[in-house]
């Protein structure tokens, strides 16, 4: 360290022979005025000898006049930092709440790049220095303190170029407007506590992430909720613009009814009975559908149940099932929409005679139906009049007219087979929802069984031959026990399933020894019938 000193004190011990002891009281003039003596040259080449640290060491000799010139400014700048001994050290740079001066000082960039090995600490604070980070200090990499505190400095903050700096302990960036730093969590954030950089810009500010925390704690829930209530309004109102996957793939919006019917046009309505409108329309996916539109005004109440029925029926599956694909719940429109069958009903159906074997095989299916309701959902019910159960082209029967809940007893609905078992073998049937019509039509049966059946058979059957009068008659043994509802004789659905089942299997293979079983069984139902 003495020989550093002793090197800027060579230095002006030589100029001030002739220079030295009159400075004047302006660097800028004395840089201006001043000239390196004659043999300036040789006291930095005979310093360097001394101490090759010294930084003027490794420039050339090119560079003689800024070196001079550092000098001055040194001088200048010593004096002004108030050092006690200039003539022997210049250990502090203070240039706190010097704003006129600082930037001048700061703008001898050859200064800078010769700092003298003396300086170990630099205080530039309060000065309102702009611009960017003023990165010549740096070249003092000697120093153990540095305050750039209270500026206007911005942009980064080279953190890199502080690593040659092993011996700085203290450092003061606070109250600037650097940007923050990315890496907030580098070696020189490690380095120096917190206090060194506060409100500096380059560490988030506490403030500002409070008020960001605040505006997110508040925001994001808001935000939150309008989201979900758009997601709400796209589900329920408009599920048509949806993409596919978040489609409830059972709801259907009064816009997809719309555009599936042609705006409810007179010529998609296919059907009209009171409160009920149905339609037939086509989905976007070409689908055909039956579409019922029930206009009846019902209360919240009523249209939550109206929606966890329909949420059971969309799960029924079964080949002798109308399939239900799903449902329109809007305070404007009720629907239920169904797969379009285009067989028509069996009522229809019947108009045209069909050969018995195939009415057998149509009452295997409905039985099947029947069965899987039973056994899967219990408390689903259905409409098994002739007009409501209807044939797919291939001729299965398809159960329609669901009903959820009602405690529908197993009872009525062996009675309707029953019914329907009748009109299957008359291809008559009693009038509509007139009980005197259906108890005058069973009555007309039993009067006939079973000695004058051929009287209640229908015509196409009797002629068919081939055991199908008999099996018919057997039929209309089942029909009647089944609608015997005054004596606890109805038979199971079990029962009725087997019957029926052996009776096609034996219209199939009518010569088979089956047909003697048949005579068995038909003994059975008689029995059932008579012993009422
Ligand atoms: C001088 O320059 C050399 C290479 O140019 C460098 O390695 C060395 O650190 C420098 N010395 C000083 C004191 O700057
Ligand atoms: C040195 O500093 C003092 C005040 O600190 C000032 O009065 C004086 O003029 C300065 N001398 C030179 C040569 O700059
Ligand atoms: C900064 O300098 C001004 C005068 O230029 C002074 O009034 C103020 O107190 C100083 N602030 C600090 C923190 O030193
Ligand atoms: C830090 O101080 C030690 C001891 O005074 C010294 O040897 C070393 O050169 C200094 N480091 C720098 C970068 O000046
Ligand atoms: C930061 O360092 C200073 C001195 O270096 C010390 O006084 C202060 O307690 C430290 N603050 C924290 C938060 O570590
Ligand atoms: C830096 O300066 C600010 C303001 O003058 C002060 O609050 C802080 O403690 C200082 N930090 C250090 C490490 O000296």
């Amino acid at each position: 360290m003495a020989s550093i000193s002793a090197a800027l004190l060579l230095v002006c011990y030589q100029i001030s022979v002739s220079f030295c002891p009159i400075l004047s009281a302006s660097v800028v003039e004395d840089l201006n005025n001043l000239q390196p003596p004659l043999d300036f040259h040789s006291t930095v080449a005979n310093n360097c000898l001394m101490n090759p640290s010294l930084r003027y060491c490794n420039y050339s000799s090119t560079d003689l006049p800024n070196i001079f010139k550092s000098t001055i400014v040194a001088d200048h700048l010593c004096n002004e930092s108030k050092n006690l001994n200039c003539d022997a050290l210049f250990t502090k740079i203070d240039l706190r709440n010097r704003p006129k001066i600082a930037p001048l000082y700061l703008s001898f960039t050859f200064f800078w790049r010769y700092c003298p090995l003396t300086i170990l600490s630099i205080d530039l604070s309060n000065n309102s220095i702009t611009g960017a980070f003023p990165s010549e200090i740096l070249y003092c990499s000697q120093i153990h303190s540095l305050d750039l505190s209270h500026n206007d400095l911005s942009g980064d903050v080279p953190t890199q170029s502080f690593s040659p700096l092993t011996n700085l302990t203290l450092l003061n960036l606070s109250y600037n407007h650097f940007s923050e730093s990315k890496i907030s969590d580098s070696p020189f954030f490690e380095r120096f506590n917190s206090s060194s950089f506060v409100h500096s810009g380059l560490l988030p500010d506490h403030r500002k992430f409070k008020i960001k925390a605040v505006i997110l704690l508040i925001g994001f829930p808001i935000f939150v909720v309008l989201m979900v209530g758009f997601l709400g309004w796209l589900c329920f109102r408009r599920q048509d613009i949806l993409p596919s996957v978040l489609k409830h793939r059972h709801n259907f919006t009064p816009t997809m009814l719309n555009a599936a019917t042609a705006g409810f046009s007179e010529k998609n309505l296919v059907g009209k009975s009171r409160g009920v409108e149905i339609y037939k329309g086509i989905l976007k996916d070409r689908t055909e559908v039956r579409i019922e539109i029930y206009n009846e005004k019902i209360a919240n109440q009523i249209r939550r149940k109206f929606v966890q029925e329909c949420q059971i029926l969309v799960q029924l599956s079964h080949k002798n099932l109308v399939r239900v694909l799903g449902w329109c719940d809007n305070r404007g429109l009720r629907a239920i929409v169904t797969e379009w069958t285009d067989g028509g009903n069996i009522e229809s159906w019947l108009s045209g005679y069909p050969p018995w074997k195939h009415r057998l095989k149509v009452l295997t299916g409905l039985m099947e139906g029947m069965y899987y309701l039973q056994e899967q959902w219990p408390e689903v019910d259905y409409d098994l009049r002739a007009s409501s159960v209807m044939l797919s082209h291939d001729r299965e029967p398809l159960i329609s007219r669901f009903k959820v809940g009602e405690q529908n007893s197993t009872s009525k609905k062996i009675y309707r087979l029953g019914i329907l078992l009748m009109e299957m073998v008359a291809n008559r049937r009693p009038q509509e929802d007139s009980e005197k019509s259906e108890t005058g039509f069973i009555e007309w049966m039993r009067m006939n069984y079973p000695g004058n059946v051929e009287n209640v058979i229908d015509g196409r059957v009797k002629k068919a031959g081939g055991g199908a009068s008999e099996q018919a008659g057997q039929i209309i043994g089942i029909a009647l026990t089944c609608t015997d509802l005054l004596t606890n004789r109805q038979p199971s659905l079990d029962q009725i399933f087997n019957t029926i089942n052996r009776l096609y299997a034996s219209s199939l293979a009518f010569e088979s020894p089956n047909h003697k079983r048949s005579h068995k069984e038909r003994g059975e139902w008689h029995k059932r019938v008579q012993s009422r």
